[in-house]
């Protein structure tokens, strides 16, 4: 069972298996457990294994990988399946990071298979909605982010079993130093909530609703804090076992 809040460090392709390795041991050193939060580590996949390894002792550390291919097998050079990665030892994927949608041009269509995918081997997915800045000026921030989770979602079918959470991260925001303040944030959490029970009914209040993009040691405690924000995804901030570790533990 994941608890919240649910911190959530997405290393993009930064950290091989040596640098990772130095990481973990250093963040496991810092960070004793702690029965009231879940830490989830996104490593390029090479570098799964050398996490998984550190985080052997500890139950409230799952390590994941950033992307899957929806196929169960087959000739996708490059690609990994759920079920390779399951037996990799990944307890997670992220389907649909923006960098996926943006910079490789993955579909709504495309993240709703990889969805399937997960769910068809029991591989626990985090799907990630978020509107582009221009989105976000013509006013469609909820239109767009309605349609991600629904189409993300719409093939999984209102039984899934599998356990899943979802991460808000507005395009703009990533990378950028920009944050969307607490309150716009919890104002999308909360229609992404009422989409959700829409969909799967009360079980929608187990699913932890993360946000993304700017995430740092000086705001992490204050997202966190607002209402229907149940963790945090972080990427540049994440890279750092210092500040890793304290906002951890914000
Ligand atoms: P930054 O924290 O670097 O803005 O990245 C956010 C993100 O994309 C996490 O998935």
């Amino acid at each position: 069972m994941i608890k919240r809040p649910v911190l959530a460090a997405n290393w993009k392709m930064h950290h091989g298996p040596s640098a990772a390795t130095a990481f973990m041991r250093s963040f496991v050193a810092a960070h004793q457990p702690r029965a009231d939060r879940t830490v989830i580590f996104f490593p390029p996949a090479p570098s799964l294994p050398a996490v998984v390894a550190e985080a052997v002792l500890r139950t409230d550390i799952l390590v994941g990988v950033q992307n899957i291919h929806w196929a169960e097998k087959g000739a996708f050079t490059g690609e990994i399946s759920a079920e390779i990665a399951k037996e990799a030892g990944a307890k997670m994927v992220l389907v649909g990071h923006s960098e996926r949608r943006h910079v490789f041009g993955e579909t709504d269509a495309q993240c709703a298979k990889k969805c399937v995918a997960a769910a068809r081997v029991g591989l626990p997915f985090m799907l990630c909605v978020g509107e582009k800045i221009e989105q976000r000026e013509a006013g469609e921030t909820a239109a767009v982010v309605t349609r991600q989770l629904r189409e993300g979602l719409g093939q999984v079918g209102h039984l899934i079993t599998t356990e899943f959470l979802l991460a808000y991260e507005p395009v703009w925001a990533i990378g950028t130093g920009l944050t969307a303040t607490p309150t716009d944030a919890s104002a999308i959490h909360t229609l992404l909530r009422s989409e959700l029970t829409a969909m799967i009914g009360t079980r929608a209040r187990e699913i932890p609703i993360l946000y993304g993009g700017s995430v740092n040691v000086a705001n992490a405690a204050t997202l966190i804090a607002a209402p229907e924000i149940d963790g945090l995804l972080v990427g540049g901030a994440s890279l750092d076992p210092g500040a890793w570790t304290k906002i951890v533990q914000a």
